[in-house]
C-alpha cells in the first residue's frame, strides 16, 4: 500500500476515474480511496465496478457507460459530477491498445472513437466543470507511445500523441485563466494489466507501483508524469533520437 505520509488530503475530497473496471484505473480507485477521497468510478463492465465499489473503504458512485457513444457517455459524465456534489479530480484512463500489424480497419477504427473522440468528449465535460467550479485538476493517461510513430500499432500511438497534445492545449488555456486548475499527461512504458500481457516486454511495473508514482504526481501537480519515473530516459532518447532509428522501432 502506499505511503500514508503522502496523505495531504483534507475530508470528503472526491476524485472520478473513467475506465476503473480494470487495470491501472481499478488500482487508482483503491490508492485515491485509501487517501481518504470518495471515488466515482466508470467503465462498461457494470459488475466488475459493483465488485470494486464493494472493495473500497470510502463512499463510492459508479456510472456504467461507454465513452466512445458520446451521445450517451457526456450526459452521463455530467449526472455523475452533479451526483458526487463536487469533484476535485477527473482521471482518464479509459482506453483500448493492441498491435494491428495488418492494419484491420475495424480496430482502428475502435481505438480512435475510444481514445480520440471518447477520450475528447470525457476531457472536455471535465474541463468546463473546472471552469466553471473556478478550479479541479484533469489528469489522462496517454503513453509513451504517443511519442513514436509505432509501425505496428499506428491508431494506438497517434491516439496517445493527440491525448498529449490535447492536454497541452487545456493547461495553456487553464494558465490564461489564473485560476488553480491543473492538467497532467501521464504517460507509461509498461503497466501489467491485461493491456500489456507477455513476458517479453521490459520495465514493466506493477500496477500497484505505477499508480502509487501517479498518485504522487497528482498531488505534486505535476505537469507531465512518466511512469515509471526511469521512463523518461527513454521518452528523451525517444526525443534525440534519428529518426532512421525511430523508424526500426
Ligand atoms: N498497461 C500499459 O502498459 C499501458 C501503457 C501505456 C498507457 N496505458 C494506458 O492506460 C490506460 C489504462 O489501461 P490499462 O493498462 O489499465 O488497461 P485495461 O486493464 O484494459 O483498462 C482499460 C480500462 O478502460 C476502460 N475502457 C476501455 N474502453 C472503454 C470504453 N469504450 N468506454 C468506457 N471505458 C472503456 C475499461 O473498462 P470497460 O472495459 O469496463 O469499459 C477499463 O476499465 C489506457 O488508456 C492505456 O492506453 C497502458
Amino acid at each position: 500500500m502506499p505511503d500514508k505520509n503522502l496523505n495531504t488530503t483534507s475530508e470528503k475530497r472526491k476524485v472520478i476515474i473513467i475506465g476503473a473496471s480494470s487495470g491501472i484505473g481499478r488500482e487508482l480507485a483503491k490508492v485515491f480511496s485509501y487517501h481518504g477521497f470518495e471515488v466515482g468510478i466508470t467503465g462498461r463492465r457494470e459488475q466488475l465496478l459493483k465488485e470494486i465499489s464493494a472493495e473500497l473503504k470510502t463512499k463510492t458512485y459508479i456510472s456504467s457507460f461507454d465513452v466512445a457513444n458520446t451521445q450517451t457517455a457526456i450526459p452521463a459524465l455530467e449526472s455523475l459530477i452533479k451526483q458526487m456534489g463536487r469533484v476535485d479530480f477527473i482521471i482518464i484512463s479509459a482506453g483500448v491498445g493492441s498491435i494491428n500489424e495488418p492494419l484491420e480497419w475495424q480496430y482502428e477504427k475502435e481505438t480512435d472513437e475510444t481514445n480520440v473522440l471518447g477520450f475528447t468528449a470525457m476531457a472536455n465535460v471535465s474541463f468546463k466543470y473546472f471552469l466553471q467550479n473556478g478550479s479541479g485538476h484533469l489528469a489522462a493517461i496517454s503513453s509513451i507511445a504517443g511519442l513514436i510513430g509505432n509501425s505496428l500499432a499506428p491508431a494506438y500511438s497517434s491516439s496517445k500523441a493527440y491525448i498529449s497534445i490535447y492536454l497541452k492545449s487545456l493547461r495553456n488555456k487553464a494558465l490564461k485563466t489564473k485560476k488553480p486548475i491543473y492538467v497532467t499527461d501521464i504517460l507509461p512504458g509498461f503497466v501489467r494489466t491485461a493491456m500489456a500481457p507477455g513476458d517479453n516486454l521490459f520495465w514493466v511495473a506493477s500496477p500497484e507501483k505505477a499508480t502509487l508514482q501517479i498518485y504522487e504526481a497528482l498531488i505534486k501537480k505535476k505537469r507531465v508524469a512518466y511512469i515509471t519515473r526511469r521512463w523518461a530516459l527513454i521518452a528523451w532518447l525517444i526525443k534525440i533520437m534519428p529518426s532512421w532509428i525511430l523508424s526500426k522501432i
